[in-house]
C-alpha cells in the first residue's frame, strides 16, 4: 500500500505487537501507540484529565483506562466516558509491510472554536471547572490563532464574547431563581476585562464561567413567560403594570409585562420601569437587587439589547418580587425611622424634581461630609436641598457613591469581619445607582440616593475610628510598589499596608493602569467569593468613572483594603487554570510521562 505523505514512520508493526504497547516523539509531543485486538491505535499520551502517561494505562475490550483517577477512553477516536476528564485527541495510522505510520497533525474534524464552545457547554453544565478552564483557554487560543492567521476577520466568537454569551444562555436558562450572585459575578468579571492584561484576562472569564455553573448547580430550570400579544400598549401603562404585580410578588405577571415592554418599548424606558421597581421599596435585597439589575444591564452591553434583553432581563425579575424590603427590617425602623425619612422624600421627589429644573446645582463645601455625619434628617435634608437646587442624578448618585467609598476606604478593622460586608454592599448599591443614571433620566433614580444615603448613615459606627490615612512614602518604584502590594495579599493582615501601597503608587508616579491589573491579578489568582469580585470590580470601575486624582485614588484604596481583608484564600481554583493552561500548551505535567 501507499502512506499519504502526512505519515510518519514511528515504528515496527511487529515490535509494537510483542510489546502491546509504545510511546514515540512527534513534534515534541508523546504518542502513546497500542496494539490491541490486531489493530494499531495511537494516542496523545497526555492524559486530558490532568496529563498522566496514558501508555501506563490499562487497554481492556477496546477501552483505555488511565491510572490515576480511572477516566476511561473509547480507544478509536478517543471519547471518553467520563466527562470530567475530557476526549483525548487520537491520530490516525497505517501500516506498511512491517511500519507503522501515523499522522502527527491531522486535520481536526470539528474547528477548534467550535469544538471548544461545545465544551464549555459541557463544562457549565456539569459545573466541572477543569473543563471550564480548559474551553475558556481553547476559546482564546483559537480567537487568536484566527486573527494571526487573518487579521481583521473575527466573527465576534473571541475570547471574551463566546464565553460571557455562552454562560449567559446557560445561566438564564437553568437557574429557576434567575439572575442572582453568578450572573453578577460573571458581569463584573467582565467589566474587568480591560483593566486585566494577558492571561489575567482568561482568568477572569473562568472566574465568571465557574461562578455561573456553581450557581445553576442542582438547581431546575428556568421557564419563561411570554409577552402580551397586545403591542399597543403606552409606557405608562407597563410600568405601572410591573410595578404593582412586583408589589405583590407576582413573578408571572411582573415578568410577561417587562417582556411586552422588552419588546415594545425603546430600551432606556425599560431602564426606567426596572429602576422605578427596584427603588419601590428600600433598599432591597441588602443592596442586590438594584446592583443585579444594573449587571445585567451592563452585559447587554457587551452581548447586544436586541438579541439578549429579553432573556436577560426576565431573569431578573425574581431579584424585584422576591426581594427583602429594608422598610420591614428593626434597624431601619429605630431608634430612628430613617425608612419614613425616605418615604417621605419619595412622595416629595416630583415637587423637588419640579423646583430644580433649569437650576444647576454647585455641590456644597463638605457635602460628602454631611452624608457621612451622624444626623439622618440632615443627611435626607442635604439630599432634599440638592435635588431642588437642580442637581442632576448623575452628580447625586455620584456624590452618594463617593460617600460610600470611604465607608469602606475608612472601614476599622476592629470591627466584625462580617461587617466588612455591611460597608461593601451599601458601597455596591451607590456604584450600580450611579452607572443606572447612565441609563436612565427616571426621577424613582433619586430614590436609590436617599436609601444609599441612609444606608451609609447606618453603617456610620463601621468607621469608628477610622482607619488611618495611609501615610505614602515618596518617590519609590512604582513596579517594586506593585509586587509588594501582591505579595501583601499573601498574607493576612495586610489591610491597612495595601491601601498605604495603593497611595505610594498614586504618590510616586505609577501609570494608575498597572495598578489596576495588579489589583486584577490578586483578585484572580484567589478563589475570590462573590462579594470580593464584586468589589474590587466596583473599585475598579468606580475609579474609571472618577476625575478627580484623590477619589480615585481613594476607590482603589477602598477595593485594595477589601481584597487584603479577603487573601489570602487556597487558590485551589488558580491550581486548576494552571493545569488547564499546561494541558493546553503540551506541556508534561507528570515526571512519567
Ligand atoms: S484520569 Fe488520567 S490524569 Fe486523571
Amino acid at each position: 500500500m501507499s502512506v499519504d505523505d502526512d505519515y510518519v514512520p514511528v515504528c515496527d508493526r511487529s515490535d509494537l505487537e510483542a510489546e502491546g504497547r509504545t510511546v514515540v516523539q512527534q513534534d515534541g509531543r508523546a504518542v502513546a501507540l497500542f496494539y490491541h485486538e490486531g489493530e494499531v491505535h495511537a494516542v496523545d499520551n497526555r492524559c486530558p484529565h490532568m496529563g498522566f502517561p496514558l501508555a501506563e494505562g490499562t487497554v481492556e475490550e477496546g477501552v483505555l483506562t488511565c491510572h490515576w483517577h480511572h477516566a476511561r477512553f473509547e480507544l478509536q477516536e478517543g471519547d471518553t466516558f467520563d466527562p470530567w476528564a475530557d476526549d483525548v485527541q487520537t491520530f490516525p495510522v497505517a501500516v506498511d509491510d512491517d511500519t507503522v505510520y501515523l499522522d502527527p497533525d491531522p486535520e481536526p474534524t470539528v474547528p477548534p472554536a467550535t469544538r471548544w464552545r461545545n465544551r464549555l457547554a459541557d463544562g457549565l453544565q456539569e459545573n466541572i471547572t477543569l473543563v471550564q478552564a480548559k474551553a475558556v483557554i481553547g476559546i482564546d487560543d483559537a480567537a487568536d490563532a484566527a486573527e494571526q492567521s487573518d487579521p481583521g476577520t473575527g466573527d465576534g466568537a473571541d475570547g471574551f464574547r463566546t464565553p460571557l454569551k455562552t454562560a449567559v444562555d446557560f445561566g438564564t436558562r437553568y437557574r429557576a431563581s434567575g439572575w442572582g450572585r453568578g450572573l453578577t459575578s460573571l458581569s463584573y468579571a467582565a467589566e474587568l476585562y480591560p483593566a486585566l492584561s494577558g492571561r489575567d484576562r482568561r482568568r477572569a472569564m473562568f472566574a465568571g464561567v465557574r461562578a455561573v455553573a456553581d450557581a445553576a448547580d442542582d438547581e431546575p430550570p428556568r421557564f419563561r413567560q411570554h409577552a402580551f400579544d397586545n403591542r399597543e400598549l403606552p409606557a405608562d401603562r407597563l410600568k405601572s403594570w410591573f410595578r404593582e404585580n412586583c408589589e405583590v410578588r407576582d413573578a408571572d405577571g411582573a415578568e410577561r409585562t417587562l417582556l411586552t415592554a422588552v419588546e415594545t418599548l425603546p430600551p432606556a424606558e425599560v431602564v426606567e420601569l426596572l429602576v422605578a421597581a427596584a427603588t419601590d421599596h428600600l433598599y432591597m435585597n441588602a443592596s442586590h437587587t438594584l446592583d443585579f439589575v444594573n449587571s445585567a444591564l451592563a452585559t447587554l452591553d457587551h452581548l447586544g439589547w436586541d438579541d439578549h434583553a429579553a432573556a436577560v432581563l426576565a431573569s431578573t425579575v425574581p431579584q424585584l418580587t422576591d426581594a427583602t424590603r429594608s422598610e420591614e427590617l428593626s434597624s431601619w425602623r429605630g431608634p430612628v425611622d430613617v425608612a419614613a425619612l425616605c418615604f417621605d422624600a419619595h412622595d416629595d421627589l416630583e415637587e423637588l424634581v419640579a423646583a430644580g429644573a433649569g437650576r444647576t446645582w454647585d455641590e456644597p463645601d463638605g457635602f460628602v461630609e454631611t452624608l457621612l455625619g451622624d444626623d439622618p434628617e440632615a443627611i435626607v435634608g442635604a439630599l432634599r436641598d440638592a435635588i431642588a437646587a437642580g442637581a442632576t442624578r448623575r452628580e447625586l448618585t455620584d456624590a452618594v457613591a463617593r460617600a460610600a467609598t470611604r465607608r469602606v476606604a475608612y472601614f476599622a478593622t476592629n470591627n466584625e469581619f462580617a461587617d466588612w460586608n455591611t460597608v461593601h454592599h451599601t458601597f455596591v448599591y451607590a456604584v450600580a445607582a450611579h452607572e443606572l443614571a447612565g441609563r436612565t433620566d427616571a426621577t424613582e433614580l433619586y430614590r436609590a440616593c436617599f436609601d444609599g444615603a441612609v444606608s451609609i448613615y447606618l453603617d456610620r459606627f463601621l468607621n469608628s475610628p477610622r482607619a488611618p490615612v495611609p501615610e505614602a512614602e515618596p518617590g519609590r518604584d512604582p513596579e517594586t510598589v506593585r509586587s509588594e502590594l501582591l505579595d501583601c495579599f499573601d498574607e493576612q493582615g495586610g489591610v491597612n499596608r495595601a491601601a498605604r501601597l495603593v497611595a505610594e503608587h498614586f504618590e510616586c508616579g505609577g501609570d494608575p493602569d498597572d495598578l489596576t491589573a495588579v489589583l486584577g491579578r490578586g483578585l484572580l489568582r484567589e478563589d475570590a467569593d462573590f462579594h470580593t469580585l464584586q468589589n474590587v470590580s466596583a473599585a475598579v470601575r468606580r475609579f474609571d468613572a472618577l476625575d478627580d486624582a484623590a477619589e480615585r485614588r481613594l476607590a482603589l484604596v477602598a477595593g485594595a483594603r477589601y481584597l487584603a481583608a479577603h487573601t489570602p484564600t487556597r487558590r485551589e481554583h488558580e491550581q486548576t487554570f494552571s493545569i488547564a493552561t499546561r494541558l493546553h500548551r503540551g506541556e508534561r505535567l507528570h515526571e512519567a510521562e
